[in-house]
Order: structure tokens, then sequence, then C-alpha cells
């Protein structure tokens, strides 16, 4: 197997985020530590998971089979919500490294708003568990421009990202602002639209100008913006296939035309799961 160039990284609040990374969502047993494992040998350097997904143990399998030096990968994972009282949240942060066998992950993520719970609390107790060296980095996920606002004035450390959907069928350009305002990355979940963008007629004929697929022009334009992208795939040969992103551009009519794609509602995600349906 033929290995992947440097990956190109951002810089948020301190921190170094690679651009591509595997999501593992739904990646199970042996199929997610396979994967994790050929990841960071063909070249992926970033790898994201979160307690909810119940893989963490086979992606710390997959990370120490890979035998890529600790400090060259860089492992999101995330708590859950009814872990963000502050015992919980730091036993969680816990057992989440005693699952992937590390020490410290590099960014730790609140996985969804949580209403129930005072986000002072929750955010106090994220920053001491950074503190505490568990985590290099904190950040959010699912936060909307009013939470990250909050959110930002409540942190006594900096947080690095808001992970949130993002694809050329959703419009998030409301979050993006807000997050470059805060010195922020954008790190984008279902960044194929959960596999849909490789039947999007608009991808797919500008992809054959350049000898691509629709969802390597997908990715390619988010991360041409600077979005970090974590396309998951069960299978080997995607797994080049989304990181051949790197060596061509979009044009700026290009651009303009994926981005004409995008809509309001244009959600795969539920975000039922939060307990809130109404968010701004
Ligand atoms: N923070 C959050 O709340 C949140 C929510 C959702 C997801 N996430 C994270 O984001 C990651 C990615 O999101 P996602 O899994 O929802 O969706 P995604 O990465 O957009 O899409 C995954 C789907 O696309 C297919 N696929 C992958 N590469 C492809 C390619 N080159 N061509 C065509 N199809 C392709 C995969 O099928 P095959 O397996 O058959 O390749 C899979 O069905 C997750 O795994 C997870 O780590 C976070």
């Amino acid at each position: 197997m033929s290995t992947i160039g440097p990956i190109p990284w951002v810089e948020a609040g301190g921190a170094r985020i690679p651009l591509l990374g595997l999501g593992t969502w739904d990646l199970r047993g042996r199929t997610c530590a396979r994967m994790v494992e050929q990841a960071l040998r063909l070249g992926y350097r970033h790898v994201d998971t979160a307690e909810m997904y119940d893989n963490e143990r086979e992606v710390g399998e997959g990370l120490h089979a890979s035998g890529v030096k600790r400090d060259d990968v860089f492992v999101t994972t995330k708590i859950w919500p009814s872990h963000f009282a502050p015992p919980a949240l730091e036993r969680a942060a816990r057992e989440c490294l005693a699952r992937l066998r590390l020490n410290a992950v590099d960014l730790l993520l609140l996985h969804w708003p949580n209403p129930q719970v005072p986000l002072a609390e929750t955010l106090g107790a994220l920053c001491k568990v950074k503190r505490d060296g568990l985590a290099r980095h904190i950040g959010i996920s699912n936060f909307t421009v009013a939470l990250i606002e909050q959110a930002v004035r409540i942190a006594s450390e900096p947080l690095v990202c808001d992970q949130v959907e993002c694809h050329p069928f959703l419009d998030q350009s409301k979050v993006i602002a807000e997050c470059r305002r805060y010195d922020m990355a954008v790190v984008a979940y279902s960044p194929i639209a959960r596999g849909t963008a490789r039947n999007d007629k608009v991808l797919a004929r500008i992809g054959a100008a350049h000898h691509k697929t629709a969802a390597q022009v997908c990715l390619r334009f988010l991360v041409q913006q600077g979005i970090v992208v974590i396309p998951r795939t069960s299978k080997l040969e995607r797994l080049a296939e989304n990181a051949a992103i790197f060596d061509f551009e979009l044009g700026a009519g290009e651009m303009q035309e994926i981005a004409a794609l995008a809509h309001r509602d244009g959600r795969l995600v539920d975000w039922a799961y939060s307990g809130r349906t109404k968010w701004d």
C-alpha cells in the first residue's frame, strides 16, 4: 500500500489540527481496529472517536498496532452529555483514556450541549481536566452561534474547535464565521453527507474535470476553506480516496457553484439527541 503525503493542518487556539482525520462512528470490533491501524499506516494523523461510539478500546488497539509515534497522531474523543456534571465529567474523561490506553487525548469535546447542567459547571470541569493534563486541548461539538458565544465567555482555557455537521448541502456559514471570530477551528462531521455526496451531479461533473470523484471534490471544498474533515469509511480503498484531496485545487467559480448547493434545512443528523428541537 503506498502512503499519502504529509497532511496540512490548521492552527486554532494554540492547537495544530490535521485537516484530515478518520471518523469512527459506527465502526465496531475488528473492523474499527483495522481501519484505524491502516489509516495511520497510510499516513492519516488524526482519529475521531467518542465515548458514545463504544469503540474507544478498538480505536486504541488500532493506534497501538500502527506503530505510529504517539506524538505524531492527533486523537479526539468526546464526553456524552449525561456526564456533564463536574465529578462525572472527570470520571468519564479518565475512563476514555483507560479504554484508549493513552495518558492524554489531543482534544476532548463536549459532544452535544446539555441544557440540564449549567454550562459554567461543565466548562469549569472540562478546563480542569485540561489543566490536570488529561487533554492537551478542549472544545465543543454541536454548539450553535449563541452557545459558542456563551461558552467562549465562560471558559478559562481556549476552546479550539466546534465540531459540527458540515458539507456542501448544509448552510453553516453563521457557525463558521463565529468560529473564525474566536480563533476556533471548524471540524466538519458527516463531511461527505453520509456518503450521499457521491451521487451529486455538480460534484461529479467538477470531479471529472480534475480526475477526482464527487466525494473527493466534496472534501476538497471544505479543506480549501480551512475546515477540518473527518470522513468515515469501513472500506480500505476509500481511505486512500478520501485522503487524495491535497493535490488539486478548485477554482473560484467551482467553489461558488458548490457553495450554491447549501440549504438552511440540509441537516442529516438528528438534533433530537440533545433533547431540544429549536436552537437559534
Ligand atoms: N460530533 C458529532 O455529533 C458527530 C456526529 C456524527 C458524526 N461525527 C463524526 O464524524 C464522522 C464522519 O461522519 P459520518 O460518519 O456521519 O458521515 P460521512 O463521513 O460523511 O459518511 C460516511 C459514509 O460515507 C461512505 N463513504 C466514505 N467514503 C466514501 C467515498 N469516498 N465515496 C462514497 N462513499 C463514501 C461510508 O460508507 P463505507 O463505510 O461503505 O465507505 C459511510 O456510509 C463520524 O464517523 C464521527 O467520527 C460526529
